[in-house]
């Protein structure tokens, strides 16, 4: 147990720092090569991050935001009253506030984030907002299987609410896994509030992922740079261009880097050869139809109750219930 200055005391289940270097050598030896997308987030990659969610191309963030302002009071209600919720990488927590400010006699909340520091950080903050309400945060990886701290008050139902679009980068059956595991975590009668981000014209989803600022670019760049600094790589950075690309049929953005000459790059005692154009695979990011992710949820047990979106149809947020 970790205690912030605050006095907000945090479960630590923190994950041991995963092999970088095993996993960057076995990724780049699969064919496409590819690099796994959860090592974008360390502290240059967070921020960058952070950036990416306040520019103008990345509607995102932005619209899951509006979303809740309009309809965070419906939500509220369809989540029903007496309810705990475990937040999934809720992060800064500006969209969990919009939600919890309505919820009615909310017995716990419980933030689960794998970065300690904002994990402590935006519990802190919160309780400050709210004296009254029980915050229990845990310090994990909410993809892993997870074992919940116990309320003091027992609640009548349990919702997971994960923002963001995260689900977005699990490959479907990954995705559906992930979603199992939540139906047995929340229980009979609990609940999952989900952003999703939704199909739409490739022009919109490109130029998201492509930013005129260069800060989509900078992020998917620092994974070569963190290899560099990290593993003693020696990625010659200027030789790499990123690209992001929809693929319709797929339903997908997809995140390359691309190699701009032949060249060779060694990590780890290994070496890997690069053509030029040849490209490695950084990230999916999927985006659904409303219908698409309703059968996704429906086979890992939850039955749709309601689903709120902005006027253009970007983003849905959607709330499902354990299916009996
Ligand atoms: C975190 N995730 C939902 C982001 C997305 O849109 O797939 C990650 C990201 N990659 C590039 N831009 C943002």
């Amino acid at each position: 147990m970790n205690r912030h200055a605050s006095g907000v005391a945090v479960l630590d289940l923190e994950p041991a720092a995963s092999d970088f270097l095993a996993e960057v050598i076995e990724s780049l030896f699969s064919s496409p090569k590819t690099l796994p997308s959860k090592f974008f987030y360390d502290e240059r990659g967070s921020d960058l991050f952070q950036q990416i969610c306040e520019l103008p191309e990345y509607y995102i963030t932005r619209t899951e935001a509006e979303i809740l302002r309009v309809h965070g009071a419906e939500m509220a209600a369809s989540i029903g009253e007496n309810a705990e919720i475990v937040g999934f990488g809720t992060g800064a927590g500006i969209k969990t506030r919009m939600l919890l400010g309505h919820l009615e006699n909310p017995i716990a909340y419980v933030p689960v984030d794998i970065s300690k520091q904002r994990l402590m950080d935006s519990a802190a903050a919160l309780q400050c907002e709210m004296p009254t309400l029980e915050i229990l945060p845990v310090c994990a990886d909410y993809l892993q299987p997870l074992q919940l701290p116990r309320s003091s008050r027992k609640p009548d139902h349990v919702a997971v609410y994960f923002p963001g679009s995260t689900i977005g980068n699990l490959e479907p059956p990954i995705a559906q896994d992930f979603l199992r595991r939540v139906c047995r975590l929340c229980g009979h009668s609990g609940g999952l509030v989900i952003g999703v981000d939704l199909q739409k014209s490739p022009e919109i989803l490109e130029a998201a992922y492509n930013d005129s600022a260069g800060v989509t670019a900078a992020f998917n760049l620092n994974l070569l740079v963190r290899a560099n600094r990290e593993l003693g790589a020696d990625f010659d950075i200027a030789q790499w261009h990123h690209r992001a690309i929809y693929n319709r049929e797929i339903g997908r953005i997809e995140m390359h880097l691309l190699s701009a000459r032949q060249q060779t790059a060694h990590v780890g005692g290994e070496e890997f050869h690069f053509f030029p154009g040849e490209k490695i695979i950084t990230e999916f990011s999927y985006k659904y139809t409303q219908e698409g992710f309703i059968a996704l949820a429906a086979t890992a047990g939850f039955r749709f109750s309601h689903v709120w979106t902005d006027p253009q149809k970007l983003f849905a947020v959607f709330h499902f219930v354990v299916a009996d």
